[in-house]
């Protein structure tokens, strides 16, 4: 027992170590110097309904909190596909993930989805989850990539586009989401806003 617990902090410890290198390597890319905390990602997971398959798509996941959050509650039968434009944050996330078939890991821009949903035979996807920071991107290309995100969700009262931010900017920005919904979570360094954002205009 106390030899498990000494292995999951040394493994946490070595992400957040990686995570950090890459951050000084890319400061505006990355944009944080630490990996979302517990709290943080469990909310956004709380976010998503997991009683049956879906698929799911990850902006910037990082070093992967998110994502294993995600797939310890995923339904055997959902996929989710990862969009890290991180090279080594990438390569760290595939062999994390190597075991589990459910998961895709693309060393790629998240503005390549509509694409890269097409190559795999996908035309929508149930939930997008967005940890890139958007406040940095130039207008043009934040317009362009809140128009995708809409365009992709699958047209039924679930689908949501779900976004972590220190601002609440990009409400502003998801006019063409008929609803919205946001939480303040205190539990992160920093504190971010967690926002949903509803394809459908009403509740299931
Ligand atoms: C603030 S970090 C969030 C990391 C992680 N999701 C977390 O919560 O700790 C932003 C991540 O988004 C990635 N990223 C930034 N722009 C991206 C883009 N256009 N496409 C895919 N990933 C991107 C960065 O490489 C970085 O890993």
């Amino acid at each position: 027992m106390e030899t498990t617990m000494r292995m999951t902090k040394s493994r946490g410890k070595s992400r957040s170590a990686i995570f950090f290198k890459r951050f000084l390597c890319r400061p505006f890319r990355i944009a944080s110097v630490i990996p979302s905390s517990r709290t943080l990602t469990r909310r956004v997971a709380d976010k998503i309904d997991f009683s049956e398959p879906r698929v799911i798509v990850e902006f910037g996941p990082g070093e992967g909190c998110h994502t294993r959050e995600i797939l310890r509650r995923m339904h055997p039968s959902s996929q989710l596909i990862l969009f890290e434009l991180d090279p080594e944050l990438a390569q760290h996330l595939v062999q994390q993930f190597r075991d589990d078939p459910r998961i895709t890991v693309l060393n790629a821009d998240c503005a390549t989805l509509a694409a890269e949903l097409a190559r795999r035979g996908l035309s929508h996807c149930d939930y997008i989850v967005s940890g890139i920071p958007f406040s940095l991107l130039e207008p043009a290309k934040k317009r362009a990539l809140l128009r995708a995100a809409y365009d992709v969700l699958a047209p039924h009262a679930r689908s949501a586009f779900i976004i972590y931010q220190v601002t609440n900017e990009l409400v502003g920005h998801c006019r063409h989401f008929p609803r919205n919904e946001s939480r303040y979570c205190l539990q992160n360094i920093p504190p971010m806003f967690v926002t949903k954002f509803y394809k459908a205009p009403q509740p299931a």
